[in-house]
This record gives structure tokens, C-alpha cells and sequence, in this order.
């Protein structure tokens, strides 16, 4: 546990007795300036060892950063200053949490707590969308009562929902499972520079199998064209055309437990592909199109009983979830998640609706790791015992 410095940090110690209560060992790493905010002395006599601060300390005979980091299975930034958050988005290790953080290549969670001002600055905002993007969590903060006597966002999450979130960023509830998200738009080459194709990102497909693969699953990603970078520990296979992603998926789908089809897969392509590059002419044209195969319905109609559990998404502009209900059924699939175009495409949030047969959960806006999460637990509450 890193305490960086801010008046939050005499929460701090509340947070280590929580994680030492729900069983967990705990090492506190302190910034030089947490503590003018609480005494180590305080840590020492929670977790039994002193925190480390000051890197040069004699004391240590070896690297302590790379000890501790090798030692943690996941590692929570409580309270996270800007400053804190700034270094650690920078990769800058000129103290002993930012090296350890440097070091650490598991779950980080950070409980951030400033000034409103502060947290909406852009530079914060900045680097907690790098943090993101790194692969880190966020709690918090919470609106409410500030140090200043202000009122606002900014004030750190409460110890048991930080404890809760470090305790979600380590589980393993998918491990043995094997998870495959399908993501991203798809192109449909009309001629060797030309494609019809969309405007789907495929952040919310990279999402669910980067928690997948986070939550111990064998994640596999069939992704159409997309620039984003493949999340650690998933299996990636590039497509292109909607024809080549059902044949990735037809492949794969005897030896998997769950399938995601977050992609927006193109439901016409052009007839032809030319060869050539297509000439223009004076007068207007007209493509022709066939129908692409609809892989969800063809995944639903294939299955027998409800292996590999299947998920599809819905994407409307209107009558959203009466029109997930209809796929769900016609698809035969277990959930449908809905979304309205506007809250979903090019954002790194979502306000989704989870449509089964005999349930419907609206959830807030949230991350789009978040709404993954959900989606996975939804999937996981179907599959056997492991
Ligand atoms: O029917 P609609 O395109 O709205 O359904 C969306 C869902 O069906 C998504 O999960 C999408 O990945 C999937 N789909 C598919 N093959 C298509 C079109 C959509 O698997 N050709």
C-alpha cells in the first residue's frame, strides 16, 4: 500500500486495518510528504514492519522496491495525490513508491483525494487517463465536505470500498475458463483501397478481454481493425471482414465457455471485390450488397443447451431495450447487452442495460472496464464451479 500526502493520508490506516481484517498481508510505502500527514510509527504497529520512505535508508541491504514488488500481488495507492498520480502516469521514480509502482507488474488501485479544482484540472485528468490506459484502477474520490471547507468531488473513497476494489482488481473467478470477445468494426473491401465499414472503435470488445484475461481467463480477441493495443495476457487474432471473422470464431467456438460479441460486424458487403482499383465515372453509381452471415444468430442456432454461454450487444438509436429483447430471443442468446449509439461509440464510458430472458439491470454510466466487469460476472454466474 503506497500513503502518499494529503489529509486523507490518516485514512490511510484505517484502509490497513480493513485489509488486514479481510485476511491480506499488508506493506505500507509512504512519500516523504505523508509523513508530515501521519506518523510511520502508526504503520509499524499496524502491519508489524516499518514502511519503507527514503530508498537510500542503510537499513535496506537490497533493492526494497524490486523486494516489494516482487512480493505484492497487488498494490493500492491510498490516498493517490496529483502530484502522486502525475509521477507515477510520468513513469518518474525519485522516491520509494514511485520506484515500487515502477517495479510492480499486477493490480494498481488508486483512491485519489485533492481539491476539486485539482482533480478536475486537465492535467489530472490527463494522467489518470494514462493510469487507465496503463492498465491501473480508480476509486473514487467521493463528492462531500473538503479539508478547505469546500464542498465537492475529491475526497477519498471510504476504506472498505477501497478494500473491496483491491480485493476485485486480484480476483481469479475466470481462471480455467476460456473467454472469447469478438471486438471492433469490420471492413468490407469493395476494391484494394476502398471498404465499407463504421465507426466502432472497439474499445468496449478490448475491455472485456482485458478483465477477462485480468479475472484469470484465457481471453481470446478476434478484433477487426482498430488501433488499439492488445491488453496484457490476451490472445489476439486480427481479422478483417465479417466473412473472416466468423471463420475465426466457427474455429475456435467447440473450445470455449463463453463467447462476447462486442464487434459491429457489417450485416452487408459488396457483392464484388474488384481487383482494380474502381474509376470514377461522370454519373452517379450503385453498389450492389449481399447479406453477411449474422455470426450471434448462427453461434445461437448451432448451440445446444446453453454452452458456450453467449452474449451479444445491441446497439439502437431507438427503443433500446424492447429491441435487445427481440435479438435476444431471435438470436437465441443468454444476454443482450443494450446501448444507445450516443452513449457508446469513440467514449471510453458506457450506460448499458443487461437484457436475459428473466432479468433487466440498468447500470449507471461507468468505465468501460467497469460495464466489462459487469458483463463478466453476468457470464460467470453461468458457467460451472470451478
Ligand atoms: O442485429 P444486430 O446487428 O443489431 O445485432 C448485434 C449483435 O449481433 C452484436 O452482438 C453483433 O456482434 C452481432 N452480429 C453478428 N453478425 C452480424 C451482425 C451482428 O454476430 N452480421
Amino acid at each position: 500500500m503506497g500513503v502518499s500526502g494529503g489529509i486523507a493520508a490518516y485514512k490511510a490506516a484505517l484502509l490497513v486495518r480493513e485489509l488486514m481484517r479481510r485476511g491480506h498481508e499488508v506493506r505500507v510505502v509512504m512519500t516523504e510528504a505523508a509523513t508530515r500527514f501521519v506518523g510511520p510509527i502508526t504503520f509499524t504497529g499496524l502491519t508489524g514492519a516499518p514502511p519503507v520512505v527514503d530508498l537510500w535508508d542503510a537499513r535496506y541491504a537490497g533493492e526494497v522496491h524490486v523486494e516489494l514488488a516482487e512480493w505484492a500481488d497487488a498494490m493500492v495507492v491510498a490516498p493517490a495525490t496529483a502530484h502522486t498520480m502525475a509521477r507515477a502516469a510520468g513513469g518518474i521514480a525519485n522516491d520509494a513508491l514511485t520506484a515500487t509502482l515502477l517495479c510492480f507488474d499486477g493490480p494498481v488501485v488508486f483512491a485519489p483525494a485533492m481539491h476539486t479544482r485539482m482533480w478536475k484540472h486537465p492535467a489530472t485528468a490527463r494522467n489518470v487517463a494514462q493510469l487507465r490506459a496503463d492498465g491501473a484502477a480508480f476509486v473514487g474520490p467521493t463528492e462531500g465536505p473538503l479539508a478547505s471547507g469546500d464542498v465537492g468531488l475529491g475526497r477519498m473513497a471510504e476504506p472498505d470500498v477501497i478494500a473491496a476494489a483491491v480485493e476485485a482488481s486480484v480476483r481469479s473467478d475466470l481462471a480455467g475458463f476460456t473467454v472469447l470477445v469478438s471486438a471492433g468494426g469490420t471492413h468490407e473491401d469493395l476494391d484494394p483501397v476502398r471498404f465499407l465499414g463504421n465507426r466502432s472503435t472497439g474499445k468496449m470488445g478490448y475491455a472485456l478481454a482485458e478483465r477477462a484475461a485480468a479475472r484469470g481467463a484465457h481471453a481470446v480477441l478476434v478484433s477487426g481493425p482498430t488501433s488499439l493495443a492488445t491488453p496484457s495476457g490476451v490472445e489476439r487474432i486480427d481479422v478483417r471482414s465479417a466473412l473472416e471473422m466468423e471463420a475465426a470464431i466457427l474455429e475456435r467456438r467447440g473450445s470455449v465457455d463463453a463467447i462476447v460479441m462486442a464487434a459491429a460486424v457489417a450485416d452487408y458487403r459488396p457483392a464484388e471485390l474488384a481487383t482494380d482499383k474502381l474509376k470514377k465515372t461522370d454519373g452517379p453509381r450503385s453498389l450492389e450488397l449481399v447479406r453477411n452471415p449474422d455470426i450471434l444468430a448462427g453461434l445461437g442456432a448451432w448451440r445446444e443447451g446453453s454452452h458456450p454461454v453467449l452474449v451479444g450487444f445491441a446497439l439502437e438509436t431507438q427503443d433500446v431495450v424492447p429491441n435487445a429483447r427481440a435479438k435476444l430471443a431471435r438470436k437465441r442468446v443468454d444476454l443482450v447487452v443494450a446501448n444507445h449509439a450516443t452513449d457508446a461509440f469513440g467514449k471510453s464510458t458506457n450506460r448499458v442495460t443487461l437484457v436475459a430472458a428473466d432479468s433487466e439491470t440498468a447500470l449507471p454510466e461507468l468505465d468501460k472496464r467497469d460495464v466489462a466487469d459487469a458483463i463478466l460476472d453476468w457470464v460467470r454466474a453461468r458457467l460451472p464451479a470451478s
